[in-house]
């Protein structure tokens, strides 16, 4: 296939209508979050055979229609599913330049602009949580951030397991409230700190990690021989979207030489708000930090970063002087290769960068606010339903929350928890099949409890009164 600049010019002049309507389609109230189909319709419809000879750009034009039409339009305002939603046209743009650009964060050579965008950010981010000399990397997203925090806590408490890996004696374990994200676990595993090594520590009715218990915990493994080295506190839990007390958390790693991590992968953001920042804290006393601006900010996927108060720590733990790629020049101090486990990165810096100028920290405080206000508003709406009832009242994003149909509003304990069960798993795949609303559920007191998240700012009242009306005639 021989291409032309004309060509290449026209594909992108129709790709941007494409953009257009794909953006349109969040407008759209009536129309559906998602045209689903099973995986073998889909397989079908998509023809995903590849051909021998090439089929030309138009082809690749095609294609971009079909994908559009069929993927969930995760910034609809009733796609209330995921800890992201809405869309950034700005950040939008950056992924573009991202693709365009089409280069790789290990190098000030490689990337000039990316280096430089990366470090202001940092530098930003930094002096949100207090850092006064931090510095920090993007990463691919929260799990892999909080892996890297992870090594380098290690590393500070066990330098030796870099070349020799752990000892027999080391016996090192963490602690992590009982409603962490799950990668804090997998990261232990991939540390060689093993799932075990991750204990767990009961959490308050809120989904908060409890102090008293922590300090239990860390005596407990002390006195079993143990090496406690870490412990991370969530701000903002994946489910309830509690924050753990980071201040008394803190505490207790300064009494027991203990890594402060902060999971802020979803709360972070809410460090633009004056009005909602005292739930971090003491985020300031922490070791490294993980915020993820791909969740409450809105910027596209994915778009992370972590945070460490202390410089030189991550390329202490990660890096390996690879020659080839970091040559000892005036421009070597700029080179961030170093402190990723990835070689290859994207630049992903560069949505959040437009995204940032678009919008201004004022932008951010407004989003933050005007999200915690509507999932108020949607618990407000909950509790003076019939029929609905919180099962965590918590401030936050997120609402947790079950339905009990009207011929079984007489039950009581687990018969009312099952019928609650079975009608959030009916109702909700009842909606997600019509693609009128995509709203998740998790398992919280041993039943499936819907997980409604204030994502999208589009999001309004009328949609939060057609979801429980839909629940209701569901
Ligand atoms: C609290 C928390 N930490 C970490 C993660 C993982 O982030 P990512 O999906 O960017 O890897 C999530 C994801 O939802 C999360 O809720």
């Amino acid at each position: 296939m021989t291409e032309t600049l004309t060509d290449v010019a026209s594909l992108f002049a129709e790709a941007a209508g494409l953009a257009a309507s794909a953006l349109d389609r969040n407008s759209n109230r009536s129309g559906p979050v998602v045209h689903r189909l099973s995986p073998l319709e889909l397989q079908e419809s998509l023809g995903l055979e590849l051909p021998a000879k090439g089929q030309g750009m138009d082809a690749a034009l095609e294609l971009a229609r079909k994908t559009l039409h069929y993927s969930v339009a995760t910034g609809h305002p009733r796609f209330l599913n995921q800890l992201f939603g809405g869309h950034d046209a700005p950040g939008i743009l950056g992924e573009w330049i991202c693709a365009l650009t089409n280069t790789s964060m290990y190098t000030y050579e490689a990337a000039p602009v990316g280096t430089v965008v990366e470090l202001a950010l940092l530098k930003r981010m930094s002096e949100y949580v207090g850092f006064e000399c931090g510095e920090g990397v993007f990463a691919p997203g929260g799990s892999i951030a909080n892996l890297m925090a992870m090594l380098t806590a290690r590393h500070h408490y066990f330098p030796h397991v870099k070349h020799d890996g752990l000892r027999p004696d080391d016996q090192p374990v963490m602690f992590v409230s009982a409603e962490a994200h799950y990668s804090i676990a997998r990261s232990a595993m991939v540390a060689g700190i093993g799932t075990s090594g991750c204990i767990e520590v009961p959490t308050d009715d809120v989904g908060r990690m409890l102090p008293a218990e922590l300090e239990a915990l860390v005596e407990e493994a002390i006195r079993a021989g143990k090496r406690p080295f870490m412990v991370a506190a969530t701000a903002g839990t994946t489910v309830p979207g509690a924050f753990d007390p980071v201040d008394a958390i803190a505490d207790i790693a300064k009494q027991h030489d203990l890594w402060l991590h902060v999971d802020g992968s979803y709360g972070g953001s809410v460090l633009f708000s004056a009005k909602h920042r005292q739930l971090l804290k003491g985020i300031e006393r922490a070791d490294s930090v993980t915020w993820n601006p791909h969740k409450m900010m809105g910027v596209p996927l994915s778009c992370a970063a972590l945070l460490m108060k202390q410089p030189g720590a991550l390329v202490a733990t990660l890096g390996m002087n690879a020659d080839y790629l970091f040559h000892a020049d005036a421009e070597a101090d700029w080179d961030l290769g170093d402190r990723s486990l990835q070689c290859g990165r994207r630049v992903d810096a560069l949505k959040l960068w437009f995204s940032w100028q678009a919008l201004g920290d004022e932008g951010y405080e407004q989003r933050v606010d005007h999200l915690f206000e509507l999932a108020e508003e949607f618990r407000e709406m909950v509790r003076s339903t019939p029929g609905f009832r919180l099962i965590r009242e918590q401030e936050s994003t997120n609402v947790c929350f079950r339905y009990l149909p009207e011929e079984q509003r007489e039950l009581k304990g687990q018969a009312r928890d099952r019928c609650e069960h079975e009608a959030t798993l009916r109702i909700r795949a009842i909606m997600a099949n019509e693609g009128s609303f995509l709203v998740n559920y998790a398992t919280l007191d041993g039943a499936a409890t819907f997980r409604l998240v204030a994502s999208n700012p589009q999001t309004n009242s009328e949609d939060l009164r057609a979801l429980l009306a839909r629940i209701q005639s569901a």
